[in-house]
């Protein structure tokens, strides 16, 4: 068996055995492939897909790639993983809403893939909050808590840590089976009980289409199920930014004024679906029955309360709860202003993200380092109403990109009409079960 022979086969789509599936892994995995025959092999992939199959040996593959962990927190834990999107920061609402409800969210995120942004580098913008705290503080965290959010550790599911990187560099993220195999390895690796995908669709999600959400959701599902597990998948909308905040310690600060009871109705509807999900997948009561469990925790404070012991319990400073200045600020800033009178019809979500990524708040290599200042805040949102001259968005920056070249970019995302759009998108679109 040579690299070389795997990925002529499938650039000729011929379905890959289980052996060379765990094959290619474990030499990714020890070097042994190098990272150009890897990529090539992605590509190949992203062009003639994987069986069922195959993405079944995949993700198993990966999953025992490094140790398989099962968090004795002594409770039912649930997590939860977004298929990646723009604005996307339902994570730090929805973990410590359901800790407050007495559900444990031991919880490991990733960084920014693409375009869209990730957990661990919007968690890193909290002054000294660490993402990298060991195993053995990490269930003790949630055992005191109920909640912990920390980075894969280098043991666990190296497959994906390495293989994430090579498609973030390589164009090769949105393909089927390898978010369905990158998502799943990490979350039967980490040994949740129950799991709750965020599947997002739209011009800012890695599926563009409904059709293809969908089938990346019943992937998922199935996956879940054959290993055992109680899985469920939520299709959302991503067609334009969810909430009004994108960059990392902007949206943390969104996600903190959300759990205040402040948060835009998109960002609220998703946050207290798959909160609900989560609380109804641990038992916790009818699907009515969580949904208000959710919102009271939101209301009486209690969900706050438990981001705040977080914060704390990894080493971060809890006072930006209440003190926005001190998240490290921004250098430069620019305010955008509507070119015509109208409703707004539509905001390109993608763009919104690759402008954020542009402004410091992605990577643009695997080696970049993050501008945790950088970011755009929306005034104005689509089915908005404008007049000329108002005030649609202002970017942040503090590195040296040119702010004022890609506000004039940043302009033509936006799209018009006369007329308000009597249909807007529903942001909740299905509900997958698995169990
Ligand atoms: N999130 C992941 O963890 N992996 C992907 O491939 C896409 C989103």
């Amino acid at each position: 068996m040579t690299i070389y022979e795997i990925i002529t086969k499938k650039k000729h789509n011929v379905e890959l055995s289980t052996e060379e599936i765990n094959w290619v892994v474990a030499g990714y995995v020890s070097g042994s492939i190098p990272d150009y025959q890897m990529s090539a092999l992605l590509m190949a992939i992203c062009f003639c897909s994987l069986s069922d199959r195959e993405t079944t040996d995949l993700t198993m593959a990966m999953a025992r790639s490094g140790d398989m962990i099962k968090p004795e927190t002594g409770g039912f834990n649930v997590d939860k993983h977004s298929t990646g999107g723009v604005g996307d920061k339902t994570t730090l609402i929805v973990a410590p809403i359901v800790a407050a409800c007495g559900v444990c969210v031991p919880k490991m995120s990733g960084r920014g893939l693409g375009h869209t942004g990730g957990t661990i580098d919007k968690l890193e913008s909290i002054p000294g909050f660490n993402t990298e705290i060991p195993y053995e503080q990490f269930v003790a965290n949630v055992k005191k808590a109920g909640l912990a959010v920390a980075g894969q550790t280098g043991s666990l599911v190296p497959a994906d840590k390495k293989i994430y990187a090579l498609r973030n560099a390589t164009a090769t993220v949105d393909s089927i089976p390898l978010i369905c195999s990158s998502i799943m390895s990490k979350k039967l690796a980490t040994g949740a009980d129950g799991i709750v995908l965020d599947v997002k669709v739209g011009d800012g999600a890695f599926m563009k289409t409904y059709d293809d959400a969908e089938k990346l959701a019943e992937a998922m599902v199935r996956v879940g199920k054959l290993a055992g597990r109680k899985c469920v998948a939520v299709i959302t909308d991503m067609e334009k930014p969810l909430g009004r905040a994108v960059g990392n310690s902007l949206e943390v600060i969104e996600a903190i004024e959300a759990l205040k009871g402040k948060a835009p109705s998109d960002l609220m509807e998703v946050s207290l679906t798959l909160a609900a999900e989560m609380l109804f997948v641990a038992g916790k009561g009818t699907a009515e029955e969580c949904k208000k469990m959710a919102e009271e925790a939101v209301s009486n404070g209690k969900a706050l309360d438990k981001l705040r012991e977080m914060i704390e319990l990894q080493g971060g400073n809890s006072d930006v709860i209440n003190d926005y200045s001190l998240f490290a600020q921004p250098k430069f800033s620019k305010k955008v202003f509507a070119p015509e009178d109208g409703f707004i019809s539509g905001i390109s979500c993608e763009k919104t993200g690759l402008i954020s990524l542009r402004l410091g708040a992605g990577r643009q290599t695997k080696e970049s380092v993050i501008d945790f200042t950088a970011g755009i805040v929306f005034e104005k949102t689509v089915g908005d109403k404008v007049v000329k001259g108002e005030k649609l968005a202002t970017l942040y920056t503090s590195t040296d990109c040119d702010i004022n070249a890609i506000s004039n970019e940043f302009a033509d995302i936006f799209s018009y009409s006369v007329k308000q759009n009597p249909c807007p998108e529903k942001i909740v679109k299905k509900i997958i079960k698995g169990y």
